[in-house]
């Protein structure tokens, strides 16, 4: 299925019309009955996002959202809190936030089983009947949440190994974590919309990958050419690789 693909000649105009997006998608899945249900990414992709999103507010109506976060470290302790996902999402949003989310939920990595936490991290998902927009970001090997390279078309809210490659973008010097917890390729599919943002040289390979190839479990973004509904928002950079 033919995603559609917006190009940017720098990262603010990106973040705007982002931005603009993400109001009119999460208008139309007001109703009534129902409040928009978010899935939402770290990365420093998304830094300055988040400070508009948080200036816009009113606007893009988060006082309504239901907010999961994508993916969490494991195992978090009192020592590693501040590197959390956790961390990241108050530092560089909610807290700038006037009135809060309605829900904002993340998966617990400090949580002793793991995998009861991730069964029940789904669980919460489809009890909130399902992701209305996920806004993804990318890897350089082209993971999406923590799916690393390998991960199943078909997979859930899972623990996972990170990726050398990951652990070195993610950290310089010696990584704290060699471990995440993260929504699966499964749960991600079955957002109605995916909103993708990718910005850099270094994301360029993985872009042209994801959009152009041939899908691949060695690739798991390419798993988003199945996706009824999937806007890119790329740099000049990050597009760089595609044909057209
Ligand atoms: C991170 C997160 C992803 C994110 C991606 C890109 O590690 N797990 O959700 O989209 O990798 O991160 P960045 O924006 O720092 O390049």
């Amino acid at each position: 299925m033919k995603p559609q693909i917006w190009r940017f000649d720098n990262a603010n105009a990106l973040y705007y019309a982002l931005a603009n997006s993400l109001s009119n998608a999460v208008q139309g899945f007001i109703t009534p009955t129902h409040k928009p249900v978010l899935a939402l990414p770290t990365g420093n992709t998304m830094i300055p996002f988040y400070r508009i999103a948080a200036d816009s507010e009113r606007d893009l109506q988060v006082s309504l959202w239901t907010c999961f976060n994508l993916d969490e470290y494991y195992p978090i302790t009192p020592k590693t809190e501040a590197l959390s996902f956790r961390s990241y999402m108050d530092r560089h949003f909610y807290s700038h936030l006037k009135n809060p989310p309605l829900r904002r939920e993340i998966m617990d990595g400090s949580a002793k089983d793991y995998t009861s936490e991730c069964e029940r991290y789904e669980q919460q998902i489809k009890d909130a009947g399902g992701i209305d927009i996920a806004i993804l970001g990318i890897g350089i090997n082209g993971h999406i949440a923590f799916n690393e390279p390998g991960s199943e078309l078909t997979t859930r809210t899972r623990a996972i190994e990170l990726h050398p490659q990951t652990l070195m973008a993610n950290f310089k010097g010696e990584a704290p974590f060699t471990h995440a917890l993260t929504m699966g390729i499964g749960t991600i599919l079955e957002a109605k919309r995916i909103f993708v943002v990718a910005l850099g040289q270094n994301k360029a390979q993985a872009v042209k990958g994801a959009i152009e190839e041939v899908p691949t479990r060695t690739l798991p973004a390419s798993a988003l050419q199945s996706h009824p509904d999937v806007t890119w928002f790329l740099d000049q950079e990050a597009a760089s690789g595609l044909k057209a």
